[in-house]
């Protein structure tokens, strides 16, 4: 079918690519994985049309699975077939009433049961114009990148727009756009030297007709020595307050199919705005300082994301020295949070704050610095993990 994506989520590998094999000839777009939570993180990431899942799971529980997709506004909306190796009827009637809208046992009869469900939400075969919408997600959604911190001035915007600034160095023809969300107020536009109208404010006021890629490609500002556009934050609380929660949804969307890195600074923000921006990225920058209660907020903030169905692998944790040569060691801190960080950032001292203020970035201003080499590093590594995710997930 073109251009419609199938989530196919089943413990065991060879039923998932039978599965495959026959939607593919049915040309329907395929992704497969074999785990509930596994399955969470693909359906707000993606955005497949249809869920067919076998409710046999060992991580989580099949009712929980279902209401967990139905109950998020990302998925609230999908098609969902259970195509299950449990033929009692109490598991069910369970899954009919949590949302599931067939529920076909696996056997000889499925076989033709399940194109015939198919047919009936998407229509009859129509045979796809070729290559047109194949493999859709990849060549529609950029990278999305997600900076975040469990507690303010721990160095999450100053590494966004360094950060962000490396990767299009080392990136130049791709297109790279850097968003403040960070409500109410943003600071990247004073990081990096712009103050100018156009903002996440002003944007979001304008009709959602007019604010389409070609609109952000033309106007958003390229601030000089970053070389990334910027979608610049919020200039004060009182506009940011007002702002609507569906807009900025809507202009992440639309960032997300006109540039090859989205890159969003969401601060120590966890609210119904951003969390759907953290589901949907392909990688997590966190940011931690070394002070023992940001350390351990940390592990609380990702206990929350983890219940939310954030995979671990899109984490990339970074250690940032900011406040200093006290605090706690990267292997104490890690101790603490439960999982690897993946760089240490140096402190800096006053040089840090004179090249934000200056409105330069760390590696144009001292090229030779330790920093320079680590955020060279840091970025080239990032943006190759995020394609390694992005590959992992469109061959399953
Ligand atoms: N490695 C470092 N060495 C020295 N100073 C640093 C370092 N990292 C960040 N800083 C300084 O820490 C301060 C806070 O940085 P920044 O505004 O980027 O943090 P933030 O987490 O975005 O804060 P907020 O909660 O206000 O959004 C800045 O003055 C910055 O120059
Ligand atoms: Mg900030």
């Amino acid at each position: 079918m073109v251009g419609k994506t199938i989530l196919i989520v089943d413990q065991n590998q060879a039923s998932r690519d039978y599965l495959s094999n026959i939607l593919r000839e049915r040309q329907f777009n395929v992704l497969g994985v074999g785990s509930g939570k596994e399955a969470l993180i693909s359906a707000w990431r993606d955005h497949p049309d249809l869920v067919l899942f076998d409710p046999i799971f060992s991580d989580i529980q099949d009712v929980e699975f279902v209401q967990k997709l139905r109950q998020n506004a990302r998925s609230g909306k999908m098609h969902i077939i259970a195509f299950s190796s449990d033929p009692a009827p109490v598991r069910k009637e369970a899954l009919l009433k949590a949302g599931v809208e067939e529920y076909i046992i696996k056997s000889s009869e499925a076989i033709p049961q399940l194109p015939q469900a198919l047919d009936r939400f998407f229509g009859a075969g129509t045979i796809a114009p070729e290559g047109l919408e194949s493999s859709q997600d990849e060549k529609k959604n950029g990278r999305l990148i997600v900076f975040l911190s469990a507690k303010g001035g721990t160095g999450t915007s100053s590494l966004c727009a360094n950060l962000a600034m490396t990767i299009k160095e080392q990136n130049p023809d791709a297109r790279v756009v850097v968003a403040d969300l960070v409500l109410p107020i943003g600071s990247i536009g004073q990081i990096v030297g712009y103050g100018g109208k156009l903002n996440l404010v002003t944007v979001a006021d304008l009709p959602s007709a007019q604010t389409n890629g070609e609109y952000f490609l033309k106007n958003l500002p390229e601030p000089e020595l970053w070389k990334f556009q910027l979608l610049a934050g919020s200039p004060d609380p009182q506009h940011g307050n007002n702002l609507k929660g569906d807009r900025i949804g809507q202009i992440v969307d639309v960032l997300r199919a006109s540039y090859d890195f989205i890159i969003l600074d969401i601060g120590r923000s966890l609210s119904r705005i951003s969390l759907p921006l953290i589901q949907q990225a392909d990688l997590i920058p966190l940011i931690v300082s070394t002070d023992q209660s940001t350390v351990k907020l940390t592990k609380t903030v990702w206990e929350y994301l983890h219940e939310q169905g954030i995979d671990i692998q899109g984490v990339y944790a970074i250690l940032n020295r900011a406040v200093g040569l006290e605090g706690v060691t990267k292997t104490e801190a890690e101790g603490i949070i439960g999982f690897p960080i993946k760089t240490t950032l140096p402190y800096m001292g006053s040089n840090f704050a004179l090249a934000n203020n200056l409105n330069q970035p760390i590696i144009t201003k001292y090229p030779k610095d330790t920093a320079t080499i680590i955020f060279k590093d840091t970025a080239g590594d990032m943006v190759k993990i995020a394609r390694q995710l992005r590959a992992r997930r469109n061959l399953n």
